[in-house]
């Protein structure tokens, strides 16, 4: 195995640099990290030719959130007929790609795990360079594609639902850590203060559409204070929502779902906002970048540009699509780590708790 894994990887090496010298490269993306089985087709970093994105949420609305061998086996169902349906909405075949790339991490690891081996499969059956993308990045680089003309360096808040870090993007692939959540990540605040309002998994997207019709200044929550200067924590918040909740359920009282949306969602929004603004600001940034499942939620987008507006900064963000999982911000990030000459060996593994920096 070892001498067969070595003369793939040298005729990998050659193809590689052969598009490194076109800057040139088609790329078959997939992701299987946690409750998506997505692939897309994606050129150059940029142009999206195909893009499926088979969900799996329904299946987990009724645990109330993502199990994860529940997860493993429908990506094993999926992800063959979702490959195939992004190669033929691309008009391609498989034989006609440039490359394959494939999320290794962070996520769960039995997700995980089958998009590696499947990715690893048909790169070493149609002698295709395989390129490991950290699926973080795949989140940043998502504003590659809705932002055609964006180039590092700018300052990125990626809030997802196990992430909420504040990033200076000092290259395609290099990063700063500037500052990241104490605690649970935006997201899983977001899920863990719907649940308490009764909505099913994802509570996310549905506690953003509630907090529409609600008043953001009606419950007031604890003002979050914490040392580092650019971090974070949502925990707080989200226990004085539940306590709040639970009380009023054990006085008998109406519980204003709306009201209770709204004025959470402004806190947490508030936070990240305020806190990325002043990073950018800090560092001297000129273009601040969302990224992340709640980068599309909508009072972030609106607070972000407001603040970005008065601060002069240039506010980028993917439409919401490209925000939430989806294989082509996968694509696109590993065309930049392929023009960096940056393969994977057969033995590339699923590595649950990668991290971006
Ligand atoms: O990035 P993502 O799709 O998956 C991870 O990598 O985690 O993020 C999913 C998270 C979930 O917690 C979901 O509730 C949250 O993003 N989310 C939202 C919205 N859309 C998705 N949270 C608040 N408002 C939204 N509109
Ligand atoms: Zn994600």
């Amino acid at each position: 195995m070892g001498e067969i894994t070595g003369t793939w990887r040298t005729r990998m090496e050659a193809h590689a640099k052969a598009l490194i010298a076109q800057q040139h490269a088609v790329i078959l993306a997939i992701e299987s990290s946690c409750d998506e089985t997505a692939a897309a087709v994606v050129a150059d970093g940029r142009e999206v030719r195909s893009s499926v994105i088979a969900s799996q949420i329904p299946l987990h609305a009724m645990y109330g959130g993502v199990v994860p061998e529940i997860a493993s086996r429908k990506h094993v169902e999926s992800v063959d007929p979702v490959v195939k349906e992004a190669l033929s909405k691309a008009n391609m075949t498989l034989g006609q790609v440039d490359a394959v790339a494939v999320t290794y991490g962070p996520g769960l690891v039995g997700a995980l795990l089958v998009g590696v081996a499947y990715a690893k499969a048909i790169a070493y059956a149609e002698d295709k360079p395989l390129i490991p993308v950290n699926h973080i990045e795949g989140h940043v680089s998502a504003n590659y594609i809705a932002h055609p003309d964006l180039k590092p360096p700018f300052v990125c808040l990626i809030a997802s639902g196990g992430h909420s870090h504040i990033v200076r993007v000092n290259d395609y692939g290099s990063y700063t850590l500037l500052g990241q959540t104490m605690d649970d990540a935006a997201g899983e605040a977001f899920d863990k203060a719907a649940r308490v309002l009764n909505l099913p998994y994802p509570g996310g997207p549905l506690l953003d559409r509630l907090s529409k019709e609600g008043n953001p200044l009606a419950l007031p929550l604890p003002h979050v204070k914490i040392s580092g200067r650019y971090d974070y924590s949502f925990s707080g918040l989200k226990t004085a929502l539940i306590n709040r909740v639970h009380a009023m359920r054990q006085r008998g009282e109406d519980i204003p779902a709306a009201d209770i949306a709204a004025s959470f969602q402004h806190a947490v929004v508030e936070m990240l906002s305020d806190k990325a603004v002043l990073a950018a600001v800090e560092t001297g940034a000129k273009t601040v970048a969302l990224a992340g499942g709640v980068a599309s939620n909508s009072g972030l987008r609106a607070a972000m540009q407001e603040k970005c507006d008065r601060h002069h900064l240039k506010l980028v963000m993917p439409p919401p699509i490209l925000c939430t999982d989806n294989a082509a911000m996968i694509g696109s990030a590993a065309f930049y780590r392929l023009m960096k000459g940056e393969l994977a060996d057969l033995d590339l593994n699923a590595c649950p708790s990668l991290r971006l920096v």
